[in-house]
């Protein structure tokens, strides 16, 4: 299963100066830039170790928010980039169909813990706008048809590597 690497925590971490005060908005964005979408033990050492504070104060942190997750929330985790380029052409649409296929809102789990979908900033491919990230895997040009067709595609087991 494919994990963020520890460079790329690092680089997070440091994007907020490492800084304790800045704890909420590292470990959003380390849950965001996971792939399975969720603080795991060996992200919550790191993040306790760079910010000099013990691994249970990061667990109540974890605790105390509930958009932050310590466990894996659904066998799919669909990352939708919010930022402009995709929001302009399309972005919202996204979000509704996925609403529509899925029968949940954004941060949500389906009941058989299949899927949750959120938006995340840019991922590098803003010539195929819209686009949704699922692990490694981009899906560009989006439109509602697609979006459907890939829920059903991803429900029948189609894409085996994600
Ligand atoms: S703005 Fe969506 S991929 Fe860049």
């Amino acid at each position: 299963m494919p994990t963020l690497i520890i460079d790329e925590k690092e680089k997070i971490i440091d994007r907020h100066g490492a800084n304790p005060e800045k704890i909420l908005n590292i470990l959003i964005d380390l849950q965001f830039a996971s792939p399975e979408g969720y603080i795991d033990q060996e992200t919550a050492q790191l993040v306790a170790d760079r910010l000099h504070m013990k691994e249970t104060r990061v667990y109540e942190i974890i605790s105390f928010y509930a958009i932050l997750k310590d466990t894996p929330q659904a066998r799919y985790t669909i990352k939708v980039c919010s930022s402009s380029p995709c929001h302009f052409s399309g972005g919202t649409m996204v979000m509704q169909s996925l609403e529509k296929a899925l029968g949940v809102k954004e941060n949500e789990a389906t009941d058989d813990n299949l899927f949750m979908y959120h938006g995340i900033p840019c991922v590098g491919a803003c010539g195929q706008g819209p686009v949704i990230k699922i692990k490694d895997t981009v899906f560009g040009n989006l439109n509602p048809a697609k979006i459907e067709q890939l829920v059903k595609d991803l429900r029948d087991g189609r894409y085996p590597e994600l």
